[in-house]
């Protein structure tokens, strides 16, 4: 055996075969950290780079909202279509089955309700939390141009610091208020400033004009908030043109929980975002959702 051994040794070790680099390429991650790319890899799935996200995260301000009444009955049925759950703690704890495998993006800053002045957040999550959780990421509500911009800002900026000692990426959700327009101006704007400051994803809202330019000007992958709800085949048409205009995917929830058929809207959005089916194909799948594993 020693011998036969001592033979083919030479040919398990592969000496003259390089090593063969596998970088990580989701768009501005190729230097982080390893488990910080394993994270973000559970999240935007490896074959497309894009994610569908589930948000059901409003309840943190708006307490049950229309088609949250009820997130056991309302939303797990629903965690085998996403590729990320974007949640609360508070409900991950109560009513998430561990078990179900959706990786979690944990909503991190809280504070005022809908009776309050929104942007009057302060981080609501300890990153040790998140961590206990197993949280694939955490999310934080930035608000440019707000009352309190510079507050929200450096909620944002102290959990990158505390996320690059987890591991745990940040994904900050540019919000937009009232007042302020969103254009791809404005959206500009948002989005590059939460990632010069170091969020590893942004999310944002779509705009009808000039969008691909928001996606470009933002160094890492940036994610379409859904916003109020539409009728199923314009939120996938906005849907398939944030993807081709640059966006890595979707963290939409209202035009999901809230569809007559969230289940066969989530998959309809997941064919938009993963095969790049045209919103008409995707209607057309919601109104008669093929057959499971078809
Ligand atoms: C809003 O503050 C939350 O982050 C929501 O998760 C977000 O707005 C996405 O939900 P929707 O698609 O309903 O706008």
């Amino acid at each position: 055996m020693a011998d036969n051994d001592s033979r083919n040794e030479g040919v398990r070790f592969a000496a003259s075969v390089p090593a063969r680099p596998q970088p990580y390429t989701l768009k501005g991650s190729a230097s982080l950290d390893w488990g910080m790319q394993s994270r973000l890899a559970r999240v935007f799935r490896p074959s497309t780079n894009r994610t569908v996200m589930l948000a059901i995260d409003h309840g943190y301000f708006q307490g049950p909202t229309t088609g949250l009444e009820r997130v056991d009955l309302q939303i797990v049925p629903l965690l085998r279509y996403a590729d990320a759950l974007m949640t609360t703690r508070g409900i991950v704890r109560s009513t998430i089955p561990p078990g179900s495998g959706t990786p979690i993006v944990l909503r991190a800053s809280g504070g005022p309700s809908i009776l309050r002045e929104l942007s009057y957040e302060r981080i609501a999550v300890s990153m040790e939390d998140a961590a206990r959780i197993n949280a694939a990421a955490v999310a934080v509500q930035v608000f440019i141009g707000g009352e309190f911009e510079t507050q929200s800002v450096r909620n944002m900026t102290r959990l990158v610091d505390e996320g690059q000692r987890y591991g745990i990426p940040v994904l900050a959700v540019t919000a937009v208020g009232k007042e302020l327009t969103r254009d791809a101006r404005y959206l500009r704007l948002a989005t590059r400033i939460c990632a010069e400051l170091g969020a590893q994803v942004v999310k944002t809202y779509y705009c009808a004009e000039d969008f691909d330019t928001v996606t470009a000007g933002c160094p890492v992958p940036l994610v379409m908030a859904g916003g109020k709800k539409l009728p199923e085949l314009d939120a996938l048409t906005m849907a398939y043109r944030a993807v081709e205009e640059g966006a890595a995917g979707v963290d939409m929830g209202r035009n999901i929980f809230q569809s007559t058929d969230p289940a066969a809207m989530i998959r309809a959005v997941g064919a938009v975002v993963h095969e790049s089916a045209k919103p008409q194909a995707a209607y057309s799948m919601f109104l008669r959702p093929p057959a499971e594993g078809t």
